[in-house]
């Protein structure tokens, strides 16, 4: 397979983690990198450039094509500029990886404007500003690969986390759209909610949990996702612990009114309204 071959894919959030992981294992396998991240605490507070240079050292070690970039995702001019480094170093940009990130976790009564709007910035907008800035060069090309980092807090809720998973889940509905928008000129977006031991999961699960969840087990999947032969497009993957498996929004056959019900009519039919024995793979009517 031609796989990531020559392929040049910017990794957001690559300094660490998962990003770190998803970079090394594409350009083992022949990808042009641009290794983007912001050098920050896990709270998105601070910056700087050891981490970025770190993972492009530890690629070009392995005898791999990476070139770093420092910019915030959160700043459309930063999120240009990751986009002009891949043009710059390496005269294209064939796929993106959405994958920078940061939490503010605590309850929503508690929740402040500060953190709700911080964590939209870096997720949400995050993954909308490097897209968008690639996005004309991926329609030009008649070929790109999106790869959004969603979570399995944004498809099933997590306590402390209202932020986080409403920008996750938001990510979701972008790649939906960019999926339809995107079909006529070769480009697919999908989305990976990942389970890996890193330091945004260091004291969240319990250590038995974390030794299963290599963040290395999630790498392939995001590699194959980027790849030239992945035909697959608005679809979402668990990946982690060695685990992948496809999850989807699903439908039942409903109930239809002949008339606008009446309450007690809505309270009757209710118990079949929500019934999903029967459902099947959801899709948009319009
Ligand atoms: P991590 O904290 O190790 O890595 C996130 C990286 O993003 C850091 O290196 C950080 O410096 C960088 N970053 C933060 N803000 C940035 C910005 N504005 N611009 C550029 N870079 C920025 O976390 P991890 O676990 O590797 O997470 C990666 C992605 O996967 C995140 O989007 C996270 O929400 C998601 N995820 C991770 C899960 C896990 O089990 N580790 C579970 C579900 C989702």
């Amino acid at each position: 397979m031609s796989g990531v071959v020559d392929k040049v894919v910017v990794v957001t959030g690559a300094g660490g983690g998962l990003g770190r992981s998803y970079a090394r294992f594409l350009a083992a396998n022949g990808a042009l990198v641009v290794v983007n991240d912001l050098g920050g605490a896990r709270d998105g507070s601070g910056a700087g450039s050891q981490a970025a240079d770190a993972v492009v050292d530890e690629i070009r070690s392995a005898g791999g094509r990476a070139v770093p970039n420092y910019d915030s995702v959160a700043d459309p001019d930063g999120a240009a500029a990751i986009i002009a480094t891949a043009i710059d170093e390496f005269g294209a940009v064939h796929g993106v990886v959405s994958n920078a990130g940061i939490l503010r976790d605590g309850a929503f009564h508690k929740m402040t404007a500060e953190s709700w709007d911080s964590v939209q910035k870096v997720h949400l907008y995050g993954g909308y500003n490097v897209i968008r800035a690639a996005w004309p060069h991926f329609r030009e090309q008649s070929f790109g690969r999106i790869v959004v980092a969603t979570s399995t807090s944004g498809l099933y809720g997590n306590f402390g986390q209202a932020n986080y998973s409403a920008a996750k889940a938001g990510l979701i509905g972008l790649i939906n759209t960019l999926a339809i928008e995107g079909a006529k000129y070769s480009i697919t977006a999908n989305a990976v909610a990942p389970l890996a031991a890193t330091r945004m999961t260091a004291d969240i699960a319990p250590q038995e949990l974390l030794d299963k969840l290599d963040p290395e087990l999630v790498a392939p999947a995001v590699g194959y996702l980027v790849s030239e032969e992945n035909q697959d497009t608005a679809s979402v993957f668990v990946v982690g612990g060695g685990l992948v498996q496809r999850v989807a929004q699903f439908q039942n056959d409903g109930v239809t009114f002949a008339s606008p019900p009446t309450l007690e009519e809505i309270a009757t039919r209710w118990s079949q309204i929500s019934d999903m024995s029967d459902a099947k793979p959801g899709r948009n009517p319009v």
